[in-house]
Formats: structure tokens, C-alpha cells, sequence
């Protein structure tokens, strides 16, 4: 790391020229195109290649239906929102994972059928509960007081509900601790070495009310190994025998999440589906070639069909140096890409348009928090006030998690298919920002 940040330094001294070695294209666009993009629509801009978007889901799913008999793909909405994203995979095959009444009801709204949405938060509310069950959405109860509370709703509305149970296989996945979700010491899921899970299987036995479809376990996200999955296919392999053997549970589906990872760095090997769905399938199907039946495979990736198919594109507000530090002012910040300074996460970074000297670059965000540094120490031309610069592989965790603070405007997103470019969230408005807020009457 030293190294490189001595070679990094030593080619900023010499300020070499302009071009030399800057890239001009980022994945499918031209420097030139985004460019365009952030003139005619303003910035801070998301971009996306729903183009990539497509592409990646039929490579997911057609490496995961070439590894294992029957696959269900599910897209976890949380990764990204946008109306025209999730529409764009619903249209592609996918169904929806989802994690709160908002996301339900966004499935909904784009035509995915209930049968077609999984519920998996940790965490549901009365309210949450009665919506899916209405609404014929398969609940996937993390514990045994998520199942007593819809019990409580089912036994209250009289009505069938699709059940699978989160389990939680105490598997490290080897990412940034705010994501690794399948160990012992998490938040999620039913432990499975404590037995709990079959106790809770058998509870759900006795409720009439409570069909029992599946098994799910979610061991973290940004993954970038193979043995964690493998893991996990192991164990959620064995609850899945136990179940046979001990409850006489014949499952319609075993569900092992999403978490594939993807580079985000330059040099970095992707993991790719086919290594993963070749490994995971050939597995699988030797742990349960004895079963008797075969589950579906469903699997549930967000990050793995967004992620690198969006950039976030700045406008350069002004260029300061310190006897310290450099920085590049941009009129963007960690309200609307959070992954630097929650999971130390890191976004490469292109001048789009500037034709100074390399230097060693901080991209400095315009929030009021020291922490507000989208990435550190980059080698970049010097670029001008006016110029932009683009933060690359932020389609998923982006505007997902983009946030009002400071009352900056969140940000617009376009979505580029066949070449064509549309707005599909606007800017939002000094309305936006205000609304739902009551001035008091006598505070006027
Ligand atoms: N299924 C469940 C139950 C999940 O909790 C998640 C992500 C996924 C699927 C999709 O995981 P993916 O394929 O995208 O890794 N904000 C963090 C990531 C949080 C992931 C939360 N759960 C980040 O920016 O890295």
C-alpha cells in the first residue's frame, strides 16, 4: 500500500501529461456521453445501463439453471428502488425480495404477484404482516416471536399464508462486519446449532393457517469468496434433511440469498455466477440426492445485477490544497453515496472532463461532516471548477441509502436502454424537501 501511494506520489510530481494513461471510457460509456448526460440533466446524476442490468440477470440465472433442475430468481429491491429498475427486472424473469411494507407495495404496484414476493425483514409490524397476508406474499419469519405474531394474524384474518423460515447457519462470509449477516452474533435469522429452528417448524406444523414453503438463509453481502457459499449449502442442506427426517417436511424451496460481490477495484477477479452456480449446484444436489424430492434452488442477489451498472456523476465546485491535502470539492457527499464511510467502501473515481496535471486527489463531499470523503488518495487530472467527475459501480447501496441531510435535493437518475437515455427520478424540489413538515401556527 506504501508502495503504491510512494509510486502515486512520485508520478503526481513529475505531473505528467494530461491523457496519459486516464481512462475515456467507463464500462459501456464515454467520458464524452456522461458528460452530456450531466449538462442536459443536471448533477449530482445517477446514471444507469439497464442494458447491463438485463445482461447480468440472464447471465445469473442462466448459470444457475445450467448448475440445478429448478431455479427461482428474486431481486432484492433494497439494492436499488427505482420504479424503472425493478420494473426492468420484473420484465427480465425476476421476482421480488423484499424487506418492508414500501417495498411490497412497490412489487405490487409493478405487477409482481403476491406469489412472486418474499417478506424478509427481521422485524415486522402487525400491520406488515396483515398486508402480506392479505395479499398472498410469502412471509419469511426470522424467529419464534415473528411466528407467534403472525400466528396472531393469521388466526385474526382466517386466511392462508406462505411461510418460510430465515435461518441463520453461523457461517462467516468474509465481507466488512456491517454486512455480515449469518453468524452467530447477528441480528438475523433462527439459529440452526441450537435446534430452534426445528422447534420452530414444528410450532408452524399446528397453526392450519401456516403453509410451509421454504428455507432461507442470507449470509452477508459484497462476497467475494466461494467457500462461504458452500458452506452454507452444507448446512442449510442438513436443516433440510432434518426437516425430512424428523417433521416429515418436504420443502417447495431452498432459498440461500443473495451477497455475490462485485470489484470494485481495479485488478480485482470478479467471482463470477458460473464459478458460484456450477459449485453451489453440484453441491447441492449431492446433499440432497437423498431426500426423495427436489426443493427449487431460489437465490436472491441485488448487488450482483446494479452495482457496477451505475455512476454517480459530480459537478467539481472548486479545487483546494492544504500543505496536507488535496481536495476535489464535488457537490455530492455521503447523503447520497454512504458506502465510503459506513462500510470504508471504495468507488473508483474519474474526471469525466479535466485536462490538469495528475495530482494525488481527496473527492471532498459538500456535508458538513469530516467524515464526508468519497474516496482518498486518487491519482487524477487537476480538474476545473465546472468539470465533473464520476463515481463508478454505485447502482446498488446508492440512491437506495441516499438521505436528505444537510437538505440538499436528492439527487435525479436516468437510465440508459439501447442508447437512448431517460430521467426516471427527477430532482427533487425545495417542495420535496419540505414536505410532510407542519410550521406551527403560532411559530409563524
Ligand atoms: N437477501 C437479503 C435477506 C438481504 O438482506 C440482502 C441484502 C440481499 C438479499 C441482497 O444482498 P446482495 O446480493 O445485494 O449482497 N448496504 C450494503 C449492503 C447491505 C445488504 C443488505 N442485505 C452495502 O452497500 O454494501
Amino acid at each position: 500500500m506504501r508502495t503504491l501511494t510512494l509510486v502515486t506520489t512520485i508520478l503526481a510530481l513529475v505531473a505528467l501529461p494530461v491523457k496519459a494513461g486516464q481512462p475515456t471510457r467507463t464500462g459501456r460509456f464515454s467520458h464524452d456521453q456522461l458528460v452530456r448526460y450531466a449538462e442536459k440533466y443536471g448533477t449530482p446524476l445517477y446514471v444507469y445501463d439497464g442494458d447491463l442490468i438485463e445482461m447480468k440477470f440472464h447471465r445469473f440465472r442462466s448459470a444457475f439453471a445450467a448448475a440445478y433442475p429448478k431455479v427461482k430468481i428474486y431481486y432484492a429491491l433494497k439494492a436499488n428502488t427505482n420504479l424503472s429498475i425493478v420494473a426492468l427486472l420484473r420484465k427480465a424473469g425476476a421476482a421480488a425480495e423484499c424487506i418492508s411494507l414500501g417495498e411490497i407495495r412497490i412489487a405490487l404496484g409493478l405487477g409482481f404477484p403476491g406469489q412472486d414476493i418474499l417478506f424478509t425483514s427481521s422485524s415486522k409490524s402487525p400491520d406488515e404482516l396483515a398486508f402480506a397476508v392479505e395479499n398472498g406474499v410469502t412471509v419469511n419469519l426470522d424467529s419464534m416471536g415473528d411466528l407467534e405474531n403472525l400466528i396472531a394474524v393469521v388466526e385474526r384474518l382466517q386466511k392462508k399464508v406462505p411461510i418460510s423460515f430465515r435461518i441463520n447457519p453461523d457461517v462467516d462470509p468474509k465481507t466488512h462486519r456491517h454486512i455480515a449477516t449469518g453468524h452467530k452474533f447477528s441480528k438475523f435469522g433462527i439459529l440452526i446449532a441450537h435446534d430452534e429452528f426445528i422447534a420452530a417448524y414444528r410450532r408452524a406444523l399446528q397453526c392450519p393457517w401456516l403453509e410451509i414453503k421454504g428455507i432461507q438463509s442470507h449470509i452477508g453481502s459484497q462476497i467475494m469468496q466461494l467457500e462461504p457459499f458452500i458452506r452454507n449449502v452444507e448446512l442449510v442442506s442438513l436443516a433440510v434433511r432434518r426437516l425430512k427426517k424428523e417433521l416429515g417436511i418436504e420443502l417447495e424451496f431452498i432459498d440461500l440469498g443473495g451477497g455475490l460481490g462485485i470489484p470494485y477495484q481495479d485488478g480485482v477477479a470478479p467471482l463470477t455466477p458460473r464459478t458460484v452456480a456450477a459449485e453451489v449446484g453440484r453441491r447441492l444436489k449431492t446433499e440432497l440426492a437423498d431426500l426423495g424430492y427436489l426443493p427449487t434452488l431460489v437465490l436472491e442477489p441485488g448487488r450482483y445485477f446494479v452495482g457496477d451498472s451505475g455512476i454517480l456523476v459530480a459537478r467539481v465546485n472548486s479545487v483546494k490544497h492544504t500543505p496536507y491535502r488535496h481536495f476535489i470539492n464535488v457537490n455530492t457527499g455521503f447523503n447520497h453515496l454512504i458506502r465510503p464511510l459506513l462500510y470504508e467502501a471504495y468507488h473508483r473515481v474519474r474526471v469525466l472532463n479535466g485536462t490538469g496535471k495528475l495530482g494525488l486527489f481527496d473527492l471532498a463531499g459538500n456535508i458538513c461532516e469530516t467524515g464526508d470523503i468519497l474516496a482518498q488518495d486518487r491519482l487524477l487530472p487537476t480538474p476545473r471548477p465546472g468539470d465533473y467527475v464520476a463515481f463508478l459501480d454505485a447502482g446498488a447501496y446508492g440512491a437506495s441509502m441516499a438521505s436528505p441531510y444537510n437538505s440538499f435535493f436528492m439527487p435525479a437518475e436516468v437510465l440508459v436502454r439501447h442508447g437512448r437515455d431517460s430521467l426516471i427520478r427527477s430532482r427533487q424540489t425545495m417542495d420535496d424537501l419540505t414536505r410532510n413538515q407542519i410550521l406551527l401556527d403560532e411559530l409563524r
